[in-house]
């Protein structure tokens, strides 16, 4: 709330054959709520209506401002605890103002302290959600950044949305593709197993060809047995050929030597190769499908941590905001904006209660010009005595003038308005609250 001293409020008011008032005269609390009470149609709302007109200026004035019964013109004469004196008089209701020392000045003057949702809060609270946030942040200087923020918020949100999605699409594809145990990593080489069934082939030829080489030599023994028998018969005339012989044997056994060991291994048909042969095609395209699975898997990560990168960023952007919500002084505590809307107490506005709006319009009406230090209420009859009490001492402890009319007649009332002349008048302290 601003300064005291800076703040002007009402502090007489003096009313003649204004609308439906006669003579009304009033000299309003400074703090707290002045009640003008009466009966429907007595001259209530025609009493702010003339404020509105002395101090708010053309945009006010109503469409008859003489009242029609009486003989003498229409005057309105306002008084401001600043000193000014504010008067409408004369066939065109001219405005004249004065001050102290008798100098004179014009609307412009009025304008600089009298804020005109003062003088038409109903207007106020009856715009948008919207527009209430929008005066507010405009008032604080924040209404373009906040803007930006909100800009900023959404999008992000949106990118962070769709991300969720894509994230969600491929995790669930990438699941549902199928999967091989017991399969090698790299694919089987075809070439490979050709290359050691030919390499088999060609080692079961060496051992053929050893073998029968082998049996060949042994043919030939058996042989040279035969012929060494009947030439030993011949002996001595054929030692010379007896020795050719042995000597073919040593031949032969070196021929028996070279061969033995390839003889020895056990032939292989090569089944488990052409087996594995035959399967290669299917463990491939498992090993395929593996290697498929987990490139879907590696992109669902990235999806994943791009969603998250997204998550992070959104959030940044929302503590942007509540730091610089935090960091404007809001007229009311308990006030703040949030997407664009007024909240107060944690509520929106058409979740507050009566007591609750009034006092929100009023602290921002107050926040927009706070020279203004009155405000002029129509109709408060939805507030009950305890309500109203309430609220007449929220006004008192922020040093603000309420001016109020209530279709009642009753203590709470400061004047009572009957037939457009003060019937009533407490000159007491309100204590009907
Ligand atoms: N210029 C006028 N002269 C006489 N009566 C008027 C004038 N303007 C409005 N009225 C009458 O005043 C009554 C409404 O006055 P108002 O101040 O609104 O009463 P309240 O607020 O007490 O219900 C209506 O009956 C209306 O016809
Ligand atoms: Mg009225």
């Amino acid at each position: 709330m601003a300064d005291k001293e800076d703040q002007v409020k009402i502090s007489a008011l003096q009313l003649e054959n204004v609308k439906r008032v006669r003579a009304v005269q009033l000299v309003p609390y400074r703090d707290g709520l002045t009640v003008i009470g009466g009966r429907n149609g007595q001259g209530k709302t025609s009493v702010l209506d003339a404020i509105a007109y002395a101090l708010g200026g053309e945009t006010f004035r109503p469409s008859q401002v003489q009242n029609s019964e009486g003989i003498n013109q229409a005057t309105i004469r306002v008084e401001l605890d600043n000193g000014l004196v504010v008067t409408r008089t004369g066939k065109n209701c001219s405005l004249k103002i004065t001050d102290p020392t008798g100098a004179r000045s014009g609307q412009r003057l009025l304008d600089s302290f009298v804020e005109k949702l003062a003088l038409d809060l109903p207007k106020f609270m009856q715009s948008s959600d919207r527009e209430k946030a929008s005066i507010i942040l405009r008032t604080l200087g924040i209404e373009d950044r906040l803007a930006d923020i909100d800009r900023r918020e959404k999008a992000a949100y949106d990118r962070r949305r769709d991300a969720a999605v894509r994230l969600d699409l491929a995790s669930k594809a990438a699941q549902a593709m199928p999967e091989y145990p017991d399969v090698p990593e790299q694919p089987v080489s075809m070439q490979e197993l050709l290359d050691e069934l030919a390499e088999n082939d060609s080692r079961n030829a060496v051992i053929a060809q050893a073998r029968q080489a082998i049996a060949t030599a042994n043919e030939c023994i058996a042989s040279n047995e035969t012929s060494r028998s009947l030439i030993l018969e011949q002996i001595e005339g054929l030692r010379q050929r007896i020795a050719a012989l042995d000597e073919d044997d040593a031949r032969q056994r070196q021929v028996i030597d070279l061969n033995s060991d390839a003889a020895g291994q056990e032939p292989s048909d090569g089944q488990d190769i052409r087996d594995r042969l035959a399967q290669a095609g299917e463990v491939n395209a498992r090993v395929k499908a593996n290697a498929d699975k987990q490139a879907a898997m590696e992109r669902a990560m990235e999806l994943k941590d791009e969603h998250q990168r997204l998550d992070e960023q959104l959030e940044t952007i929302r503590e942007e905001r509540r730091q610089l919500l935090a960091s404007v002084n809001m007229p009311l505590e308990g006030l703040s904006v949030s997407d664009g809307e007024l909240i107060y107490k944690g509520q929106r506005w058409d979740c507050m209660a009566t007591s609750e709006q009034l006092v929100v319009a009023v602290s921002i009406c107050h926040a927009v010009n706070p020279k203004c230090g009155f405000v002029l209420l129509d109709r408060l009859e939805a507030f009950d005595l305890s309500q109203l009490g309430k609220f007449d001492a929220w006004l008192k402890q922020h040093g603000l003038q309420a001016i109020c009319t209530r279709v009642s007649t009753g203590d709470e009332c400061t004047i009572v308005v009957e037939d457009g002349v003060v019937v009533k008048d407490e000159d007491e302290e309100i204590g009907g609250f």
